[in-house]
């Protein structure tokens, strides 16, 4: 039976791409950044997994606010990454798993999560810079199954919601016949908000507060709205709901492999996170 090996959760902002693209990585704004990566990569070369499950949110490039699915996800067998328009290089394309996507769909739908399937899908920052962190050759060692998650357009999914679909996706996942290795990524936050009169907000304490959470106390942000947690973490922020999914996939009990967490890059509080079932 498939085993889920952790979860990797962080931010996704379009800079970090162009940081990769000019080699900033060793600069003094950046290396803050840059550097939680290693020991994520360390961990990886250990788990040595066979495949990806990626939640995250699209901002416009595959799906548009014309059609806005709450859940989607990808059942195609590549997933390519196209120009969004923020003037980063794309990255080759990805290998997908359209059997385990299947699976995922089956078991999902069955539990009453009635996820839009995608048997074709193009992938955005959101996705492909968490993976360029993972793999900066970006000669993509995995296979991959894109899970896309409403955090743009009102009304969102609340994070009860999120943290019961990644429980039902942790179930899907442990589920899959074959003896391979699983690890799911959430993608997104932590606290940022891009527009309006709060452009530039950032709330330290919050996103301290929820990274705590995500160890010992994982339901801890179902008790706020999605209305609150804009207020509290953003309009951008709020993507932390990728983060709630993904860790819903795990035990109650886990371990701490590795955190960091940097103000600001861009406009955003970047956090991340490398968690594993503790048993
Ligand atoms: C930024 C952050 C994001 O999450 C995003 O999708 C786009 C931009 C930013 O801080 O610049
Ligand atoms: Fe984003």
């Amino acid at each position: 039976m498939a085993e889920i090996a952790g979860i990797i959760t962080t931010s996704h902002v379009p800079a970090i791409g162009g940081a990769i693209a000019k080699g900033l990585q060793s600069d003094p704004y950046w290396k803050p950044f840059f550097d939680g990566f290693p020991p994520v990569r360390d961990w990886l070369a250990r788990v040595k997994p066979d495949v990806v499950v990626l939640v995250y949110n699209d901002h416009g490039l595959n799906f548009f606010l014309d059609k806005m699915p709450t859940f989607a996800i990808g059942a195609a067998a590549e997933y390519r990454n196209a120009d969004e328009g923020w003037g980063i290089p794309t990255v080759p394309p990805f290998r997908g798993d359209p059997e385990l996507s299947w699976h995922i769909i089956e078991s999902l739908v069955a539990e009453e999560f009635d996820l839009v399937s995608c048997q074709e899908m193009v992938v955005d920052h959101a996705f492909t810079l968490p993976m360029a962190l993972c793999w900066p050759d970006q000669k993509w060692p995995v296979r991959t199954v894109p899970v896309v998650v409403n955090t743009v357009q009102a009304p969102l999914p609340s994070a009860a919601r999120c943290y019961k679909l990644g429980q039902a996706l942790g179930r899907a996942i442990a589920s899959w016949p074959k003896d391979e290795r699983v690890v799911v990524m959430g993608t997104g936050g932590l606290s940022h908000q891009l527009d309006g009169e709060r452009a530039g907000f950032i709330n330290k304490d919050f996103d301290l507060k929820f990274m705590d959470s995500m160890i010992n106390n994982p339901a801890w942000a179902t008790k706020y709205s999605t209305v609150e947690l804009v207020e509290l973490s953003g309009t951008q922020g709020v993507e932390l709901l990728n983060w709630v999914v993904a860790r819903g996939t795990l035990p109650q009990k886990v371990r701490k492999q590795q955190a960091n967490y940097h103000i600001p890059i861009s406009n955003t509080a970047s956090g991340l996170m490398v968690l594993e079932p503790a048993a």
